[in-house]
């Protein structure tokens, strides 16, 4: 009999590869082995920056159609509907492949929780399966009471919010508190998008409920308020690469290690960390905003612009502020969370970006974006209490002198810090020997092995 094969499947974006494959290393540490599908785009961009087909003899790494003409590449929510059709067909021709060709045949899917479907296709070859949550465990919480939503009349079979309340959700006292305009599908401009969120959101509820594991990216501690409306979640995280030797061929950029160089030099708790994730692009006034915010701070700064924005800096900029101020396309981000000398981190709210601030004991700054970045900011400033948020003006936009006001009490204000380093400490208990997350995954990886 072969060894235990897992297949993992992550949705094809930076947010939801990092923690798969993260997770991926773990069960081969444990003598799991493990083919890790990605789109072939995706995977082109992590072969060239990893240069290996292979990674080790656990882990391999394959890939697969995203179904994309490349004019579609920029039509909002074409990936994302494209890749939940056509997944679950890619995955069974490769199981087929991968079981006619190879001793050790597929024993379990493990599958991101936005590509549900494949649920089907495990059930159709009688294989294990597991769906992984990127996002917090409120996320999936979200999801599930759909239908109790409609049924009070907080939002309409569409998921819209019903016009005549202002009602503020939470399903928990410990839960966030969130407004039905920043449900994850309405924090889409497009109504075409607001829908297909929406329906998948409904359609997978349905297949997760198949799965014999429902894992997330969480800790117990962080969310209890939602492990304890929604039982059937296993928090398995934080999943994170920081206290792991060697490089993981997961992120589709190139970071720019100088940056830590340059932050050795910098004096413990003095830094600025200013990075939105791998999407999230300002229009041009509220770059230079930003852009303003940060030099009137007149403190020190690593700043993420990706190769991919525009970067409208105001004019002299980077002559004003190079003696104090780092800009790179793309940082060791968690390398740069864990430095002594980051003091606070401007973020849209990513959830990877948020574990990683928490587990550095890093206080933040809250821009959220889109999508579940409106969750993980309550989160932040009324659950756990480790950050404040930017306010916009009466025209949508966040002004420098709102930036800069906020920047100086995070630094002025301890307390911030104080919580944050208390929230750090209770992550790492977790993921330590005979913490919940240890043991939680402990039993996962049991399962997998069988
Ligand atoms: C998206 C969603 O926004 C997020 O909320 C969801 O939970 C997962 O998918 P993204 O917007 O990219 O992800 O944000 P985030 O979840 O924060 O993930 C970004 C990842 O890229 C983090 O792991 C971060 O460490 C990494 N990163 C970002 C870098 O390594 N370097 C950078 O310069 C910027």
């Amino acid at each position: 009999m072969g060894k235990p094969h897992a297949i993992m499947v992550p949705f094809p974006m930076q947010g939801h590869i990092i923690p798969l494959m993260e997770l991926a290393q773990c069960l081969a540490k444990h003598g799991i082995r493990v083919t890790f599908v990605n789109t072939e785009i995706n995977h082109d961009r992590i072969q060239a920056l990893s240069g290996k087909e292979v990674l080790n003899d656990r882990i391999c790494l394959v890939s697969v159609p995203d179904g994309l003409e490349s004019r579609e590449r920029y039509i909002p929510g074409k990936l994302m509907e494209t890749v939940y059709e056509i997944m679950p067909g890619n995955i069974e021709e490769l199981i087929q492949e991968i079981n006619a060709s190879n001793e050790d045949k597929i024993t379990c899917v493990i599958y991101d929780q936005c590509l549900a479907r494949i649920q089907e296709v495990a059930e159709k070859l009688g294989v294990g399966s597991a769906a992984f949550c990127a996002a917090a465990a409120a996320l999936l919480v979200l999801g599930f009471n759909i239908p109790r939503l409609i049924e009070d009349g907080i939002i309409d079979n569409e998921g819209s919010p019903l016009s005549n309340n202002n009602n503020i959700v939470q399903f928990n006292p410990t839960m966030p508190i969130i407004s039905p305009s920043d449900f994850v599908w309405n924090r889409s401009k497009i109504s075409a998008l607001q829908k297909l969120v929406f329906n998948i959101m409904k359609q997978n509820n349905k297949f997760m409920k198949s799965a014999n594991w429902l894992i997330c990216n969480s800790v117990h501690d962080l969310e209890p308020g939602a492990f304890a409306v929604a039982t059937n979640i296993t928090p398995i995280g934080p999943l994170l690469s920081t206290n792991r030797p060697g490089n993981l061929p997961d992120h589709i950029h190139e970071p720019d290690s100088d940056c830590l160089k340059w932050l050795d030099q910098q004096p413990p708790c003095s830094v600025i960390y200013i990075a939105f994730g791998s999407t999230t692009i300002f229009n041009k006034n509220q770059f230079q905003e930003l852009a303003m915010g940060i030099e009137q701070s007149n403190r020190s700064f690593l700043w993420v612009v990706r190769p991919d924005s525009d970067k409208d800096f105001p004019d002299g900029y980077s002559d004003r502020v190079t003696t104090r101020g780092r800009i790179v396309g793309w940082a060791p981000q968690q390398r740069v969370l864990s430095h002594s000398s980051i003091a606070c981190f401007i973020s849209h709210c990513g959830w990877n970006s948020t574990l990683e601030s928490v587990s550095s004991g890093v206080p933040m700054l809250c821009w959220p974006y889109f999508a579940d970045q409106f969750i993980n900011r309550s989160y932040i400033c009324d659950s756990w209490k480790i950050g404040l948020t930017v306010d916009e003006d009466e025209n949508g936009i966040v002004k420098f002198d709102e930036i800069k006001a906020k920047i100086d009490r995070l630094f002025e204000e301890d307390v911030f810090k104080e919580r944050t380093l208390c929230l750090k400490e209770m992550i790492s208990s977790s993921a330590s020997e005979g913490g919940d997350s240890y043991k939680n995954l402990s039993s996962f990886i049991s399962w997998i092995r069988g």
